[in-house]
C-alpha cells in the first residue's frame, strides 16, 4: 500500500442525503477523509446496510444516530477494517480500506483512534500500562518519553496522577476517559466513539463531551460519533445523521434535526415508541366472563 495520502480530490464521494447510488467527483468544501459508498452488508438473513453512503470531511464532527441495532458500531468496524461490507467501498482518503491485508490495516489503524462502546480496558493492566501499550506495540519510543507521552495525554483527560490505578479503582466516567487517553496515545487523524456517555451521570457524559470537543480542537481530529445520546449529539455535532434500515434517513445540522417533519427521526430524538415497537408489550384482554360466573 502506498503511504496514506492526504487527499481525496481525485476520488469518488458518497453523496450527501444517503441516496441509493454514489455521486461521482469530491465533496463541495473540504475533501473527505472516510467515504462509505453504496454499503450492502448482512450477517446471515439481518440485512444491515442497504445502500449506505456517507462521508467524513476533514475536521469535521459527526454524530451516528440511530436506534439500537441499526448498525451505527457495524459502520464503525467498517471504517477501521474490523467488518468488510458484502459489497460497496470504504475510504480512508485514497485507500479502499475494503481491500487492504491485515498488514496494510494496521496502517491506517495506527492514524484512526478507536474508543469502543463500553471502554474495553485491559482489566490486568495499571492506567499507566493500557495507555502505553499502543506506544509499544507501534513505536520505538524510549521508556522516559512513553512516560512523558502517558503523562500527556493523562493530563489531557483530567487524570495525570492515576497512573498507577489499576481499572478497578476507577469509576465509570474516569474508566471512559483513560480509555480516551489511550486511543489518542499515537496522536490519531481520526477519533472513533462507539456510545461515549453511555451509563455515565449527565455530569461526567458532559465532561466526555466537553473532551471530544478539547480533542478536536487543539488535536484538529476529525470525529466521527455514535450515539443515543441526542444532548451530547448536539453538543459535539458539526453534521449530524441518522441510520435508518439500513440507510442514511437524514443528515444535517441540530437545527435541522430539531425542526424535522420526519416522524422517524421525531420519535427518535423524542424518545418516543411507535405503535408497532409497544404492540408486543400490550396486556392481551382478558376473556370475557361467561354469564353464568357474574355476580348479580
Ligand atoms: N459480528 C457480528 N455477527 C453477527 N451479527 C452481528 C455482528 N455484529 C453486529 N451484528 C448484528 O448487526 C446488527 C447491527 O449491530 P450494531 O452492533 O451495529 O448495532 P448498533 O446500532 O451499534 O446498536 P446499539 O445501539 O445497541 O449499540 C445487529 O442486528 C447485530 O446483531
Ligand atoms: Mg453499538
Amino acid at each position: 500500500m502506498s503511504a496514506i495520502a492526504k487527499s481525496s480530490a481525485d476520488q469518488p464521494a458518497a453523496r450527501d442525503g444517503g441516496s441509493p447510488s454514489p455521486a461521482p467527483g469530491p465533496p463541495p468544501e473540504r475533501s473527505a477523509v472516510i467515504r462509505l459508498v453504496d454499503i450492502y452488508k448482512s450477517f446471515g438473513p439481518v440485512k444491515v446496510f442497504t445502500g449506505l453512503n456517507l462521508a467524513v470531511r476533514q475536521r469535521e464532527s459527526v454524530v451516528i444516530l440511530g436506534p439500537s441495532g441499526t448498525g451505527k458500531s457495524v459502520l464503525l468496524k467498517h471504517i477501521i477494517g474490523l467488518l468488510r461490507p458484502d459489497s460497496g467501498a470504504v475510504y480512508y482518503f485514497q485507500e479502499r480500506v475494503d481491500d487492504c491485508d491485515e498488514r496494510e490495516l494496521e496502517e491506517i489503524r495506527r492514524h484512526i483512534g478507536f474508543l469502543f462502546q463500553g471502554g474495553a480496558l485491559f482489566d490486568s493492566l495499571s492506567v499507566y500500562e493500557n495507555i502505553a501499550f499502543p506506544l509499544r506495540e507501534h513505536t520505538r519510543l524510549k521508556e522516559r518519553d512513553i512516560r512523558d507521552r502517558v503523562a500527556g495525554k493523562l493530563a489531557m483527560v483530567g487524570l495525570d496522577g492515576t497512573q498507577s490505578l489499576m481499572p478497578a479503582e476507577l469509576s465509570g466516567g474516569m474508566r471512559k476517559r483513560v480509555a480516551l487517553a489511550r486511543a489518542i496515545a499515537l496522536d490519531p487523524d481520526v477519533m472513533l466513539y462507539d456510545e461515549p456517555t453511555t451509563g455515565l451521570d449527565p455530569i461526567r457524559a458532559d465532561v466526555i463531551n466537553e473532551l471530544i470537543l478539547k480533542l478536536n480542537d487543539e488535536l484538529h481530529v476529525t470525529s466521527v460519533v455514535v450515539t443515543h445520546d441526542i444532548n451530547s449529539a448536539y453538543k459535539v455535532a458539526d453534521r449530524l445523521v441518522m441510520l435508518w434500515e439500513g440507510k442514511v434517513i437524514m443528515e444535517g445540522k441540530a437545527d435541522d434535526f430539531r425542526r424535522t417533519t420526519n416522524d422517524e427521526v421525531r420519535r427518535f430524538i423524542q424518545g418516543r415508541a411507535s405503535a408497532a415497537e409497544l404492540e408486543g408489550l400490550r396486556r392481551p384482554e382478558p376473556p370475557p366472563i361467561p354469564e353464568s360466573m357474574e355476580t348479580p
